[in-house]
């Protein structure tokens, strides 16, 4: 579907500036739709070669009313309306001046009360603005009549080129509807209408009293964007908070005749819901937060109290499970730690990585001073593979340093322990290769039939939880000698 711009450059000759004027005015027409009870349709001259004599009208713009049910189920916005069928839009372009009477309109049974409100713009009507009134349910209310009048006044300021507003910048989808609340006040600010939506928003703000007669000022509510509206004839839009509880939107229509001020539309919208529900969401993101980091601090602790038994025990066997245990524990703290800066759904693994060496560093470097290359990088993972992966690499990582170079190499030969953990992302799996180039495995080493607990919990992680695969592997001397490690997890499989 073409948009109005679009339409207006094709089939109209309408100046830049005349299509910004009648934009500004579909920014706020729901306005007027609604405080009709009214389809609109916006209408502008053809100038197309086929159209010799310049009479058809294009449609540019429809708008329904969100109170009342449309008249018009067809979409007319770029149909061709010819000029026969309109003789009243005719006569306003060609008058200046509004015209009233009826008009038949294709799928629509009955004949159709219509205004047809020329739209004027330096000086010059541009396109026509269309009312088509659904069938009356019985006589108007007291609020219908207020509406009406309303709705009448914008008109007249539709013909005289002051509706829409130049500096209207508050219209468009935010802002509020008729339906939301309305107050009219008169030229002096004196409350002359509120509607029972409006009363209940003064309620919020405490204001319990009749104020029609009255200004808000002296209800006691000072609002300055209606004294400004009041004063200057801007329209404009003010949230009032009272606490966290209460937030009321205030948005200004000026009603000007002839350039004076002679009332303000103030559309009021109970907006509190709506706030609190953004705290709510803020809030929710912040205790995601939280939750981690409180996570990492109990982990943390749970690693100090392993720390001090450790320390406390005489056995070295104890004491070595002990410490395993509390690095087993650091681990999965270092992937909450991360998740506490950044909480999602997904996270960088590469920076699990980072502190995971330094965790390894830290525990067994000091027994043997080793090498530790990354290369390569894994990206973003989800959270749900990144916590068993980063506890089977810390797993791994360790075990190269603590065995790899066990009565191997040392001083005497020159030879330098390395260990290099190379990540990538190959065919929707994260590669993770453990190479060191240390002594190698034993001949009864076996893979599947581990005693030992370190392996066993990688086997575990790896294969039965992340349903990956795990190969460790001697590396031919040739090729440098040393211990392969290949794990292979897939990054989409669900867990
Ligand atoms: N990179 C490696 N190089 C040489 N031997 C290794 C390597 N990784 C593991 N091993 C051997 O596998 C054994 C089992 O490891 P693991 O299950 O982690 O138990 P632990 O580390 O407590 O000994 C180790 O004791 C070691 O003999
Ligand atoms: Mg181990």
């Amino acid at each position: 579907m073409a948009t109005l711009a679009e339409l207006a450059s094709l089939r109209t000759n309408l100046k830049e500036s005349a299509v910004d004027h009648l934009l500004r005015l579909t920014a706020s027409w729901s306005l007027l739709s609604d405080l009709s009870f009214s389809d609109m349709l916006l209408m502008a001259k053809v100038n197309e070669p086929s159209n010799r004599g310049g009479e058809n009208f294009v449609v540019l713009g429809q708008m329904r009313p969100n109170n009342r049910s449309t008249l018009l189920n067809d979409d007319l916005v770029g149909t061709t309306q010819r000029l026969d069928a309109w003789p009243l839009v005719r006569d306003a372009f060609e008058s200046g001046t509004r015209t009233i009477g009826e008009v038949t309109i294709e799928n629509v049974e009955d004949v159709v009360p219509v205004w047809c409100v020329p739209v004027r713009h330096d000086g010059n009507v541009v396109a026509v603005l269309v009312r088509l009134q659904g069938p009356l349910r019985g006589p108007a209310s007291l609020y219908e009549q207020a509406y009406l009048s309303i709705f009448d006044r914008l008109c007249s300021m539709v013909a005289d080129a002051t509706f829409p507003y130049r500096e209207d910048d508050v219209a468009g989808p935010g802002m509020p509807r008729v339906g939301d609340g309305i107050l009219l006040l008169g030229g002096r600010g004196d409350v002359e209408f509120s509607t029972p939506n409006a009363t209940n928003a003064l309620h919020r703000l405490s204001i319990y009293a009749s104020v029609e007669g009255h200004t808000l000022r002296e209800m006691g509510l000072r609002v300055r964007v209606v004294e400004r509206s009041l004063e200057f004839g801007i329209p404009a839009m003010e949230e009032i908070d009272r606490g966290q509880d209460v937030a009321i939107l205030f948005h200004c229509v000026p009603l000007l005749d002839h350039g004076i001020v002679t009332g303000v539309v103030v559309l009021v919208r109970d907006v509190s819901d709506l706030r609190q529900l953004n705290r709510v969401v803020l809030n929710k993101e912040a205790a995601v937060r939280e939750v981690h980091h409180r996570v990492k601090n109990n982990l943390q602790t749970i690693s100090s109290l392993l720390r001090l038994q450790a320390r406390r025990s005489d056995e070295i066997e104890t004491r070595n499970a002990l410490q395993e245990a509390e690095r087993r524990v650091r681990s999965i703290a270092v992937v909450h730690e991360v998740l506490s800066r950044e909480p999602g759904e997904e996270v960088v693994f590469d920076e699990i990585v980072r502190s995971l060496v330094l965790l390894v560093e830290d525990t067994v470097l000091a027994l043997h001073p080793v090498e530790i290359v990354v290369n390569g990088e894994l990206g973003t993972l989800s959270t749900d593979l990144a916590t068993p992966l980063a506890v089977a690499l810390a797993e791994l990582l360790t075990n190269a340093v603590e065995h790899a170079f066990v009565d191997f190499g040392g001083a005497e030969n020159d030879h330098v322990g390395v260990v290099t953990l190379n990540l990538y992302q190959e065919d929707g799996n994260a590669v993770a290769e453990i190479r060191d180039n240390g002594r190698g495995l034993g001949d009864d080493f076996s893979l599947e039939v581990p005693t030992s607990l370190g392996l066993s919990i990688v086997r575990d992680l790896v294969r039965t939880q992340l349903h990956g695969s795990l190969e460790m592997n001697n590396v031919p001397y040739a090729e440098g000698g040393g211990t392969l490690v290949r794990v292979v997890v897939p990054t989409t499989a669900r867990l």
